[in-house]
């Protein structure tokens, strides 16, 4: 069989050495695959005015699957500032080459798993009755719909008339800012669409059918976002209603489901949501099972067979130069995990999986984080394990 391409996109600051760790784990599980190196990133955004250069979207065409690291993103003014001079006066705009990556894929399918690691010195835990405490189990799966909503860039500062004269056919917007000038209106639609919410349902529907999950949560906020939020979750009850009557289908408030997070966080299982609040939900469990050393998503189009696996962590600028790279590698595997799984190399995922959980129970090599220590060049000489110690580490358990 012909080895399988991948592309590798490093990004910005420690996305480079977690990626080349988590290639180096691929090998060793014997994941057979070569890998071409896309250009993505702040570094592209400086020199050509573009983070995600033409090139890059086509190797991802070609070859379909891509593991990220992580980028560096800048506000609009500090992004124009470091712009190369000659670029200056073309009237580029900066915006996220990940958001841009999910938009042209259609990668409307965001997965973020967080599941405890038994022995993890920075799982959740709980007091309970006297002094005792609990470290409840959590294994919950979040289908973030990664396309649209708040994060679907339709926005304008100062609108174009049409838009707020269309704005002032609404009596709320008449009533709340009618009194407003337009210049100082600045507006952040939230479009869902049926055809990507059905999709998201569906695949959070179908995932817990297919793992055994007995609940699936949409976590929205209906009773006052009605449009949007209420057309999720009105369409949740139809598919469970017709599709999946054995699953029970439960609706939070993103924001309680916030609060009650350190609760009962053991209780839930698949958990679906929009763009936005898919994103912070998922922060928040994944706060629960050691942060962002552990956090992994996919985001995949099922129809396309395009996918793209990224540790939900950022570019991490301040530990970028340490002479060792002293970031926790752990969420950057477990997503090269998720592409295994995605091309139904679930053997070697299984493996790299049982190795990574072998590794935390014994509990000798532990990344700073795990330590619970300051983020500092020091880390090392105080015993934490670095980056790549912590890649050999599984390794040799493989
Ligand atoms: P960040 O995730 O890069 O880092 C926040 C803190 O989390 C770090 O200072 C570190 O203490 C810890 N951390 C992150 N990854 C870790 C790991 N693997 N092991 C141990 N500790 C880890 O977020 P921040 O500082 O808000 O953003 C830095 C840059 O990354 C920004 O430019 C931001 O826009 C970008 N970013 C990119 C993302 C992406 O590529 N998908 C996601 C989030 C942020
Ligand atoms: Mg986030």
């Amino acid at each position: 069989m012909s080895k399988r391409t991948i592309v590798a996109l490093p990004g910005d600051g420690i996305g480079k050495a977690v990626l080349d760790e988590t290639i180096r784990v691929l090998d060793a599980a014997g994941f057979e695959a070569e890998y071409v190196e896309g250009d993505i990133g702040w570094e592209f955004w400086k020199s050509e005015g573009n983070p995600l250069p033409d090139r890059t979207i086509e190797l991802i065409k070609k070859h379909k699957v891509g593991l990220f690291g992580a980028i560096t993103s800048k506000p609009k003014d500090a992004a124009f500032a470091e712009l190369s001079p000659e670029l200056q006066s073309k009237g580029l705009i900066y915006s996220s080459p990940i958001v841009g990556l999910r938009q042209h894929f259609g990668l409307d399918i965001c997965m973020r798993p967080c599941h405890t690691y038994v022995g993890n010195p920075l799982n959740f835990i709980r007091r309970a009755q006297g002094d005792n405490f609990d470290e409840p189990e959590v294994d919950v799966v979040i289908f973030r719909q990664n396309t649209e909503g708040l994060y679907g860039g339709v926005e304008w500062s100062n609108p174009p008339t049409q838009v707020y004269d269309a704005l002032m056919t609404h009596p709320r917007f008449v009533k709340n800012f009618g009194d407003t000038p337009k210049e100082e209106i600045s507006v952040s639609t939230r479009i869902f669409t049926k055809k990507a919410t059905e999709r998201i349902l569906r695949a959070a529907f179908e995932h817990a059918k297919k793992y055994g999950y007995k609940s699936v949560t949409v976590c929205e906020k209906p009773n006052v976002i009605r449009e949007t939020s209420g057309m999720m979750f009105k369409m949740a009850q139809e598919i469970q209603k017709s599709d999946y009557p054995e699953i029970e289908l439960w609706n939070t408030n993103i924001d309680a489901q916030m609060m009650w997070l350190t609760k009962n966080p053991e209780n839930y299982g698949v958990i679906v949501a929009g763009n936005m609040f898919g994103d912070i939900v998922s922060d928040g469990f994944a706060g629960l099972i050691g942060g962002l050393g552990f956090a992994c998503s996919a985001q995949f189009n099922p129809d396309t067979g395009i996918g793209v696996f990224e540790p939900t962590h950022g570019s991490a600028p301040k530990y970028a130069d340490y002479d060792v790279s002293i970031v926790n590698p752990i969420a950057m595997i477990e997503s090269a995990c998720m592409m295994l799984d995605f091309i139904n190399e679930n053997d070697i995922a299984a493996r790299i999986r049982k190795a990574v959980a072998e590794v935390i129970i014994e509990g000798k090599v532990k990344t700073y984080d795990m330590m619970k220590m300051t983020g500092r060049a020091d880390v090392i000489e105080k015993g934490a394990a670095s980056t790549q110690e912590m890649a050999d580490a599984v390794i040799a358990k493989l």
